[in-house]
């Protein structure tokens, strides 16, 4: 069964809490078990992880080159700072989908520049947790099609 790896970036372990006119209210943990719900559906597995750290998330695509046959990644913040995020994605030689809950064209300037974007497979922003959902849908239909 294929494996893939959510990974989710700063601050987003207080989703619910956080922001909820911007973020929602569902809590990570509920985003989490939603993912593992739609994952079963499909057939493949997901592995969850959140850091806050940039080193954290660096580790994390490392390892997945060992298990993982792609990544569903929310970068938060760092995905408009971190060349070092940049490199380890393109790094893994993994399909990559960078997801956004908001839609970050329609908020600050400063969020409509992704250093990671150019190196992922695909972008999805603004449909709440549903954008981590059609990530993995991409990733899995990737896998299977030509
Ligand atoms: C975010 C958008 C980022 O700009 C922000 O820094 C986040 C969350 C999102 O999921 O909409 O932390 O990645």
């Amino acid at each position: 069964m294929n494996a893939y790896l959510i990974l989710h970036g700063p601050n987003l372990n207080l989703l619910g809490v956080r922001e909820p006119g911007v973020y929602g209210t569902l809590t990570l943990e509920e985003i989490n078990a939603r993912l593992e719900a739609l994952a079963a559906g499909l057939g493949v597995s997901v592995r969850c992880v959140q850091s806050n750290h940039e080193g954290g998330l660096i580790d994390a695509l490392h390892e997945a080159r060992g298990w993982a046959a792609g990544v569903v990644f929310n970068p938060g913040g760092y995905t408009h700072t971190s060349v070092a995020l940049r490199d380890a994605v393109a790094a893994t030689g993994l399909p990559v989908v960078e997801v956004h809950l908001s839609n970050v064209h329609a908020r600050e300037d400063f969020r409509r520049v992704s250093l990671i974007a150019p190196v992922c497979a695909g972008t999805i922003a603004g449909f709440g947790w549903r954008s981590y959902a059609l990530g993995l849908r991409a990733l899995v239909d990737l896998a299977s099609k030509d």
